[in-house]
């Protein structure tokens, strides 16, 4: 197969890129690299720029027969979705439209969709299922939804299959260390964690202790990077197996508090690991947590590393020997 990746470079999707890879199937990643790293990509075929670019696109279709697209190249960051949503709706609505037209104009008939748990917003039930209401508390969020109603209402007209994997929190790098997360600025929790235990902040802050959880501070249901390629591979089989049209959550169903993945990771690290508590961060949701039974019964999806303590592990090898990331911003 031949296989279209789009924001091949980031970090859940190099990790896909390998796994496919890894699979013996032709991928060909686009990026624009503004997140992404070229260092994460190895014997690839590549074409650089934005979805925007639709000369770029027509090139990539006209150039390559394409069975299937796993489309990650989006902007993915919460807190900054607050503050630029027009950006994010430009970005990621707008960029996803050329790309789905494109791919309805080329025939190509199914993608894979990188979604998220932030499209359900505050959520009314505890694991959350794909039937629960979809809320999204910020434009981040909102815009993943706008583009899963795009893929609905393409598949109704067009017949353009598509799957949408609403991922919960991604962790975790490549077991045998050749690559892993590397953002800037950093945001995500275990990385932060990380780099306190390296030394390369004082400490880090826990952003509230006054949620209504066990300990106080946030649930969240981490899911290894590898898992979420794999779910990826077979999300792609299942449509040119079956087509269709279908959403499916990606977690563990286990959810860990903010306080217990900072435990985990003084245990994994042997560090010593400063924490304080700072005021909530906006827009967190008290629990997220995610049922994965469709997931498991549709796609045959089992997830292989499903303990905190080896995600962190696996974080920790790919962070203590790769101190600047990749070193190239
Ligand atoms: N947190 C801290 N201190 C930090 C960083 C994070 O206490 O320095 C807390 C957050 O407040 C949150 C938890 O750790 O309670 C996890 O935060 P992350 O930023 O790692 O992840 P989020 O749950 O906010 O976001 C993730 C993805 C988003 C996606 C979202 C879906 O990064 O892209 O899950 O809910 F939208």
């Amino acid at each position: 197969m031949t296989i279209l990746v789009t924001g091949g470079a980031g970090y859940i999707g190099s990790h896909t890129v390998l796994y496919l890879q890894q699979q013996s199937e032709e991928v060909i990643v686009l990026d624009d690299f503004s997140k992404g790293h070229r260092e994460a990509l190895h014997d690839v075929k590549l074409y650089e720029g934005n979805l925007a670019n639709t000369v770029l696109l027509d090139k990539v279709f006209q150039e390559n027969k394409i069975d299937a697209i796993i489309h990650f190249a989006a902007s993915s960051l919460v807190g900054e979705s607050m503050k630029k949503p027009l950006d994010y709706y430009e970005n990621n609505v707008l960029g996803t439209f050329q790309l789905i037209k494109k791919a309805v104009e080329y025939k190509v008939n199914n993608i894979v969709f990188s979604s998220t748990a932030a499209t359900y917003g505050e959520p009314k039930n505890i694991p959350i299922l794909e039937t629960d209401p979809t809320i999204p508390t910020n434009p981040y969020g909102e815009t993943k939804l706008a583009i899963e109603k795009m893929l609905r209402w393409s598949y109704e007209a067009y017949g353009l299959n598509s799957i949408c994997l609403r991922y919960f929190n991604a962790a975790g790098a490549d077991p045998e260390g050749r690559i892993g997360e590397d953002h800037t600025p950093e945001s995500h929790l275990i990385p932060i964690v990380l780099e306190a235990a390296l030394g390369q902040r004082d400490g880090m802050k826990i952003f509230g202790n006054d949620y209504p959880t066990t300990d106080g501070t946030c649930i969240r249901d981490y899911i290894h990077v590898l898992d979420l390629a794999q779910a990826h591979y077979l999300a792609v089989q299942k449509l040119i197996n079956d087509g269709g049209c279908d959403i499916f959550n990606l977690g563990n169903g286990q959810g860990f508090s903010v306080k217990e993945v900072i435990e985990t990771c003084r245990k994994v690290t042997q560090r010593e690991i400063k924490a304080d508590i700072a005021p909530r961060r906006e827009g967190d949701p008290a629990q997220l947590i995610a049922s994965s039974k469709r997931a498991k019964n549709n796609l045959g999806w089992q997830p292989k590393y499903n303990q905190l303590e080896t995600m962190v592990q696996h974080a920790w090898n790919w962070h203590s020997t790769h101190i600047e990331g990749y070193g190239s911003k």
